[in-house]
Order: structure tokens, then sequence, then C-alpha cells
């Protein structure tokens, strides 16, 4: 009989050749004005067997930067080098949504041409710290944005959005997760702010609620989704009531005709936090009725497992994905994976760990 996970399905009126999606993941190959370099448009063809493709974080403009050799989505050339992605991937039957971010306070003067991040308050990380061209830095207290600095945010998220669907996505993923912009608005640890974007948990929500509001608006119901990790606590994203904040969120995200939430498990121990929810899918899924995509940590057996009971419609598959470029054929064929090589992950390179991931050699597995 064939896996649930491998059966054809939709999000929105998008067919899917399977419930397999790529979870969205930074290289850091870009060059430094934001271009992807041509061995993107390999890396992303090379995975068109997933169902749907979450591209890397990309940013919706200069402001928006936090790691350097990000790509970008605002100027004219940075729109043309995703054209040959979204073709490639296109061409080999695949579906791809562009994964809209801004840094917020991720970021570091150092690269940024100088400038200061920007952050709903002008609170610093504390504890990480950033990657700079100089080293490990601590992270510089931002500059907290003004209501029509806001403002111009939502619009830039607007801007990036129809340059994306000129770009050729299929749709767009707000990056809401992680501790990024979006996140730093939700969180009381990086929102202190009196005004109508910050304090209670409504006005907190408010900034994801406008922006996502504007997305659809410009790529139509159903072809815009949103990525929350209520349970990770990365880049301090602290509150004393997060079940409070993402309840509400997902919720008032449940009014507006989106195609998804992909919402991410918890990746760590929470020992430490025993407010914060140990299982976001159980906690927040009966919220909405809106299709999810489940994420974090999963294998071929606990994804199948998740799909079979109906907890949730799709899974997304990070790490496995950057190692596998087949990694559907794989799942069908019980074959083994290939394992992901930290070194290569995330700070850039070149084809090494990126597109030399050799994919399955499907006769011979087959007589062996
Ligand atoms: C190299 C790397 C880069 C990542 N970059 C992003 C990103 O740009 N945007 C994002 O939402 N998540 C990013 N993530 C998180 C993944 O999308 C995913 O949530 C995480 O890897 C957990 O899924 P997994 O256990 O299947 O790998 C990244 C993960 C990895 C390994």
């Amino acid at each position: 009989m064939q896996m649930k996970i491998l059966e054809k399905s939709t999000i929105g009126d998008l067919e899917l050749t399977n419930r397999m999606v790529m979870a969205p993941m930074t290289r850091s190959r870009a060059d430094e004005n934001g271009v992807i370099n041509k061995l993107a448009v390999l890396y992303y063809g090379q995975r068109a067997g997933a169902g749907l493709i979450i591209s890397e974080a990309i940013n919706i403009s200069e402001q928006a930067l936090g790691m350097p050799n990000t790509p970008g989505i605002y100027s004219r050339q940075q729109v043309n080098s995703w054209k040959e992605v979204t073709d490639a991937v296109h061409r080999a039957g695949g579906k791809i949504f562009a994964q809209l971010n801004h840094a917020g306070r991720v970021a570091h003067s150092l690269n940024r041409k100088g400038h200061l991040p920007v952050a709903p308050s002008a609170l610093a990380i504390e504890v990480q710290e950033a990657y700079t061209p100089r080293g490990q830095k601590a992270y510089e207290v931002p500059l907290a944005l003004s209501v029509s600095d806001i403002k111009q945010i939502i619009q830039d998220y607007k801007s990036a959005a129809i340059n994306a669907l000129d770009a050729g996505f299929d749709g767009i993923e707000l990056h809401a997760a992680l501790g990024y912009l979006p996140n730093q608005f939700l969180m009381e640890s990086s929102n202190r702010r009196t005004d109508d974007y910050g304090g209670s948990i409504e006005n907190r929500s408010r900034f994801i609620l406008e922006t996502m509001k504007e997305i659809i608006g410009v790529v139509g119901p159903a072809r815009a989704g949103i990525k929350l990790s209520p349970s990770v606590v990365v880049n301090n994203m602290l509150d004393s009531n997060p079940s409070a904040v993402y309840g509400h969120l997902i919720s008032k995200l449940n009014e507006q005709p989106l195609a998804y939430i992909h919402l991410m498990q918890a990746l760590f121990p929470l020992d430490e936090l025993p407010h914060y929810p140990k299982n976001p899918l159980e906690s927040f899924a009966h919220l909405t009725d809106k299709t999810i995509i489940t994420n974090g940590g999963y294998n071929r057996e606990s994804a199948e497992d998740i799909l079979q009971h109906n907890k949730a419609q799709f899974v997304s598959f990070g790490s496995l994905f950057l190692a596998n470029p087949d990694l559907p054929t794989r799942f069908e064929l019980n074959a083994p994976l290939n394992q992901p090589d930290r070194a290569t992950m995330y700070i850039g390179g070149d084809e090494k760990g990126y597109t030399d991931y050799p994919g399955l050699d499907v006769q011979s597995f087959k007589t062996t």
C-alpha cells in the first residue's frame, strides 16, 4: 500500500505530487548584492521532487538583512536570479513558495554596511552572539522602530511579495518563526512598546496580522502561508504566556484566507521553561481549520504516523532534504539516507555540501 506521505494532495488550488515539503533553509551562498548564485538553480531543481519547496529566507529590503550572503528580492537583478530557480523547479514538476524575511535584531552592523539593526524595542539579544566578518560579536542594541517605520516595513513585505510573483514563485511564506522580526513583535523579551504594536497580546499580534493581510492582498487567497515556532526560544524568544500568545494569533490567522500554517515542534528540551507547550501541534492545531504543515525532527516513520493519524496534512523536512535531493524516492523505497554535513550547512561556500549530495542509484538499489 502506498504511504500517505507519497499521495498527491493540494494546498489551496495547487496540486502537489506528495505531502512532503522541503523546509526553508538559509544556505548563505548569495553574493554581496544579495543575488543567489547559479548553483542555487541546480540545488532547488535537484529537490523538486518535494510536493512543495519553501525557499530559504529571502530579505524583503536592504534594511531586512541579518546574516551575510543571504539573498534578497528587492532589486531587479535579485528577482531575475530567482526566476531561474522557479523555472528549474517548475520544469522538474515541482512547486515553490518564497519565504519572506526581515531579520530585525538578529543582525549586526558589521553585516549591514555599518547600520544598526532595527527592532520593535531597543532590546539586544542576550547570551548568543552574532557571526560577523570579524568573528563572533555580542549583539548590539537595535534601534526601536517608529510607527511609520513599521508601516513602511509592511509595505516592503508587500513589494517583496509582488516581486516574488514576478519571479515565478507559486506563493509566499511569511517567516514569523525563530526569533526574526515578526516573532520579535510577539514576545515580551523583544517587545516593550506601549503603542498599538505592543503591550497586550492583541497589539503584539498586530504586526503579523497586518503583514499577512497585505501579502494575501498581493498573492490572493490560499497562496500565502506562515511559519511559527511557539516553543523554540532561540534568539531570546521569551514570554510569560506563550500559549496565550500563540492561541490568540492562530485563532486570528484562522480568519484570514491562508494556504497553510507551518508549525514547528519544540526542537530542544524545555525543562527550564515548563510553561512552554511541549507539543505545539497538539496544543494549537485544533484552533484552526487551515492546512497544517508540521515540522521539526521528523523521519520517514514519524512523519507517516502523524499523517495517518490526521494530526497534520503535510510534513516538512529540513536537514533530510538538504542531504537527500531525492528524499521522496528514498522514502518510497525505504532506502538509506545521506547524512547532512554540519560544516557546510549554514555558512556559505561552494557546491560542497550544497549540490554534491548524491542521488540514489535506484537501479542498483533495487537489485541488491
Ligand atoms: C541549514 C539550515 C538553515 C535554516 N534556515 C532557515 C530559514 O531560512 N528559515 C526558516 O524558517 N527555518 C530555517 N531553518 C529551520 C528549518 O526550516 C527547520 O525548521 C528545522 O531544520 C527543523 O526541521 P528538520 O528537523 O526537518 O531539519 C534552517 C535549518 C537548517 C538546518
